[in-house]
């Protein structure tokens, strides 16, 4: 057992001359119960107010030691190992003790809605720890700290650290996201909200949130991926000053991805009466879907704060909603509930339920439509209308089927997910709509139908995109339970919390028609201990089941084999690698690492009632438009030097054959997902590059894995995919670019990605042969062409009919830039992004594909630049930098509205040597 003892920084308090010693001596301070019964006004009174405006934000430099305002004690850091593959098998929590008071006992209590054993809830002890402490308190002048708008990530504008045994290394992305900071704001509270129910909602704080209002500290989230609320009710003062105080600590070797930090989501006031619907208080659910009705079923829990027994009443009417996600039309359905008595300082569930006739069924595109409705509840206290509350829902039927996969309305809907980290590239964790919008978009364009949110819960919006867009999610709580994949990971508060994050995960998600599996774990230690991993993984799944039984449940498997218990646990079996085998190239041999033959075959023949996907396949890393020679003859390799990877330059190589280590190419999982047509469908690793985790190259910030790069860039990758899962669309893709003077006569295979079956080459005009596809084959290789300058044209077929075309060109020199934008209409909310691509081309208006000038970005008008970046996984330069390199002929620039500012922005771009570009973004 390893005691750590925490001391007193007393060097912190001398820098800031606050003298402060003995906070930790509890101030007798016991929240009164508030006083308050319903307003009985009639009214509604239900207000969610964003604040995410003017906080104030004051972070502590990673040298300088923070307050003592712990949360708890953490273990010693001595293994930094940042580049420990991701398949490496997680030890063991180690044993600490804390020898000092922690804060945790104030905390715990904030999450005790989500405690089913009443007898397991977490009383606050006496005391008001902190509140000596300047920062919570309303007189502390916060006028020098920085003046920032949520959502926000501190870390994100960097610097980045460089080189080798850095604070933070490449697995977090090289980025300052550890440490303490605080966020100060004041709380507008009127006069009139007297009696009213006031909570802090707040959708996601990076990490370990401690809350104080008005000196007294109130509770707070250590996960920094919920979504949690506090009942300041009983501290405020309406018609006063209310300081609200909000402490983050984010340890550093936490993560195996950049994890950001700040309060990165959105932040609500929310008031209501005493008597409400509670926090994600309504449950809907659809049963007895057809074309011609539907069962509505719904759950109301009703919260009633107030010291009085109280007898209520709800009626919800159910409207359709249109594309946009507004109330339309008439009411379709509605359901009474009868008269219910919730007793003083309690909460009541109330049920009911309806036909509607000829729904709108929301579905998966391209062959159904994402229809949603809206339930809109009033609360009724006697005659009073105190409250209103909307759940947006959808009614579709879902079915798993062991032999085939999921049917969604009756229609088999076969899996191409892919996986999607929490970062938005060079905008770091800080949510933004559009930009998530955008990457789903893009998604779309390949013909992704579903993403599995890797590997925790996702911002609420991201679900209300995925919900109108249409897509299917896998969402997930999880990378760790009790044993450890990095120091200071979640398995620390794992035993306390895991209860309280599972079950608000499903609370706040169950209503989304997207969300299809619940998976509570990935790749997690538990899968190594037999039955006690097993068990634990059982005690997770009935979690999910209680919270919602309508949805199967699962646990991503990289190691677990059908004989253990471990996959008897879940109801959807997820493999992570293992179905196409993990190691088999014969380099592998003899390893200690998992080494696995193909699994998909014995899964199936062990649990032949279980539906069996993949949760990740591939891990095919590149780097955009970097071509390395030798090519692979094989259909997937490893990355070695000379084979796909090059380690002097951190890149590898964008033929996309190459894959980690436990990973395999696109083309060999397309294969062994074909030969299986049980496997319900994949989520690749990964769609979109994200920040952190570089494997292979842990030197570099971001990852190479994505199919679409960083910035949102289209690897060649894209179209593999692009190829196979939208087999309607006519397309075909060249790689690589045709721009090799050095390599005059030498061997530069010519691969090319078709939704058509057939192509034929042309070099300067002369034919390279016709190539038809074999069975399980994904493209078609010209290995042996020579290199000579000039023109690569390809003609594909499908069916013996032409299909599609591709050409590209040998460029000449950098002579221009062009600028386009992804939507040259914005809106004037402060928050509405464009996305600027700059191009680099030749006179003829051809892109540069090895250009990399360097850039700089001017901007005028109602509109700033918020990034830019390059896709280029080693490129250190800020992500808030003017300039940037293009990297493969391409930068991008992201700008941002002001608010209530409309006209026109301008945004101009230069380079020494190339003729400049202007883009005209209207704002509206
Ligand atoms: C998997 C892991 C993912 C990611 C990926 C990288 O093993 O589940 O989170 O690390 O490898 O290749």
């Amino acid at each position: 057992m390893r005691i750590l003892y925490c001391r007193f920084q007393i060097k912190f308090y001398d820098r800031i001359t606050f003298a402060f010693l003995g906070y930790l001596f509890l101030f007798a301070y016991l929240p009164a119960l508030a006083q308050t019964v319903s307003t009985g006004t009639g009214t509604i009174i239900r207000q969610r107010i964003s604040i995410n405006e003017n906080w104030r934000f004051f972070k502590y430099d990673s040298i300088t030691p923070a307050d003592n305002l712990f949360y708890d004690v953490r273990p010693e850091v001595d293994d930094f190992q940042d580049d420990r593959p991701a398949d490496t098998k997680p030890t063991e929590a180690e044993n600490i003790e804390a020898t000092q008071i922690v804060l945790k006992p104030w905390i715990l209590p904030a999450g005790n809605d989500f405690i089913k054993d009443p007898t397991k809830h977490y009383e606050r002890p006496d005391g008001n720890p902190g509140s000596d402490f300047p920062f919570v308190q309303s007189d502390f002048d916060d006028n020098t700290w920085e003046n920032v708008n949520l959502p926000h990530d501190w870390a994100i504008k960097g610097p980045f650290y460089e080189g080798p045994n850095t604070e933070v290394g490449g697995g977090m992305g090289r980025l300052p996201s550890h440490g303490v900071a605080w966020y100060r704001k004041k709380l507008e509270i009127l006069e009139s909200d007297e009696g009213k129910s006031i909570f802090l909602d707040v959708d996601g704080a990076m990490s370990y949130a401690m809350v104080w209002l008005n000196g007294k500290l109130i509770g707070g989230w250590p996960y920094g991926y919920t979504s949690w609320r506090l009942d300041l009710t009983p501290y405020i003062i309406p018609g006063g000053e209310n300081q609200l105080a909000i402490r983050l600590d984010n340890p550093n070797n936490s993560s195996r991805w950049y994890p950001g930090g700040g309060i990165y989501r959105n932040v609500w006031l929310v008031k209501t009466d005493p008597i409400h619907v509670g926090q994600w208080g309504t449950y809907i659910t659809t049963s007895d879907v057809s074309k011609t009705s539907a069962k509505i079923n719904l759950e109301i829990i009703i919260d009633n704060d107030s010291q009085n027994d109280v007898v209520v009443s709800t009626i919800t009417k159910i409207f359709e909603l249109d594309s946009e996600g507004k109330q339309s039309g008439d009411v379709v359905a509605e359901i009474k509930t009868s008269e219910t008595k919730i007793t003083a300082v309690n909460k009541g569930k109330v049920e009911g339920s309806a036909i509607i006739e000829n729904p709108k069924l929301w579905g998966p595109p391209p062959t159904q439509t994402p229809k949603q409705y809206v339930a809109v509840t009033t609360l009724f206290y006697g005659e009073k209308q105190i409250d209103q509350y909307e759940t947006k829902f959808g009614i579709r039927s879902l079915r798993f089927d062991p032999n085939s996969g999921v049917y969604v309305n009756g229609e088999l809907i076969k899996i191409k997910g892919v996986n999607q980290h929490h970062d938005l590239g060079a905008l770091g964790v800080a949510f933004n709509t559009r930009a998530a919008e955008r990457q789903l978009e893009i998604l779309r364009e390949m013909g992704c139908n579903a993403i599995r949110i890797s590997h925790n819960p996702p911002a609420p919006e991201l679900l209300e995109l995925t919900d109108k867009m249409g897509f299917l999610v896998m969402d997930e709580a999880f990378d760790v339970w009790q044993r450890r994949k990095t120091p200071n990971d979640f398995h620390l508060i794992f035993p306390e919390w895991y209860e309280q994050d599972l079950r608000s995960m499903i609370r706040r998600d169950r209503n989304n028609p997207s969300v299809i599996i619940w998976s509570f774990g990935n790749e997690v230690g538990e899968q190594y201990t037999d039955e006690a991993g097993a068990a634990l993984a059982k005690l997770l799944n009935d979690i999910c089941k209680e919270e919602d039984p309508t949805r199967p449940t699962t646990s991503a498997m990289n190691w677990a084999k059908p004989d253990m218990p471990f996959p008897t646990a879940m109801n959807v079996i997820s493999l992570n690698y293992q179905g196409e085998g993990i190691r088999q190239d014969p380099m592998f041999e003899g390893t200690d690492r998992i080494r696995t033959v193909p699994q998909y075959d014995p899964y199936h023949k062990k649990f032949p009632d279980k539906v069996i996907l993949t949760s990740e396949s591939a891990s095919a890393a590149s780097s955009r438009g970097i071509y390395l020679f030798p090519v692979t003859p094989d259909i997937t390799s490893p990355i070695r030097d000379g084979r796909g990877g090059d380690s002097k330059f951190k890149h590898v190589s964008a033929y996309e054959l190459y894959a980690v280590d436990f990973g395999s190419s696109v083309d060999k999982v397309f294969g062994s997902i074909d030969q299986h047509p049980f496997v319900a469908g994949e989520f690749v690793w990964n769609g979109f590059d994200y920040i952190g985790e570089p494997t292979p190259y842990y030197e570099a910030r971001s990852s190479y894995t994505g199919i679409i790069d960083l910035a949102g860039f289209k690897k060649d990758r894209f179209y593999i995919y692009q190829a196979h899962w939208r087999p309607e669309l006519p397309m075909v893709h060249i790689l690589p670019h045709w721009n090799w003077p050095e390599r005059v006569g030498e061997i530069t295979p010519v691969h090319v990605f078709s939704s058509g079956d057939e192509a034929e080459l042309f070099l300067n005009g002369n034919s390279l042969g016709r190539k038809k596809k074999g069975q399980y084959e994904y493209r078609l290789r010209w290995d042996d062409v020579k290199y000579k300058p000039g023109e690569l044209k390809v003609i594909a077929y499908k069916n013996g009919e032409e299909w599609a075309e591709d050409v590209v060109k040998t460029t000449d020199n950098p002579a221009k830039l062009e600028l386009s934008v992804d939507r040259n209409r914005i809106n004037d909310d402060g928050k509405d992004l464009s996305f600027i691509t700059a191009k680099v081309i030749d006179k003829n208006g051809l892109t540069v594909p090895t250009a990399t000038n360097n850039i700089k970005f001017k901007i005028e008008g109602p509109g700033e630049i918020v990034a830019t970046d390059n896709g280029d996984p080693t490129d250190f330069v800020p992500f808030p930098s003017h300039e940037r390199k293009a990297f493969s002929g391409l930068a991008l620039v992201i700008i941002r509205s002001k608010e209530g500012e409309p006209g026109s922005i301008i945004l101009i771009a230069k380079s020494p040597e190339l003729e400049e570009a202007q883009v005209v973004v209207k704002v509206k």
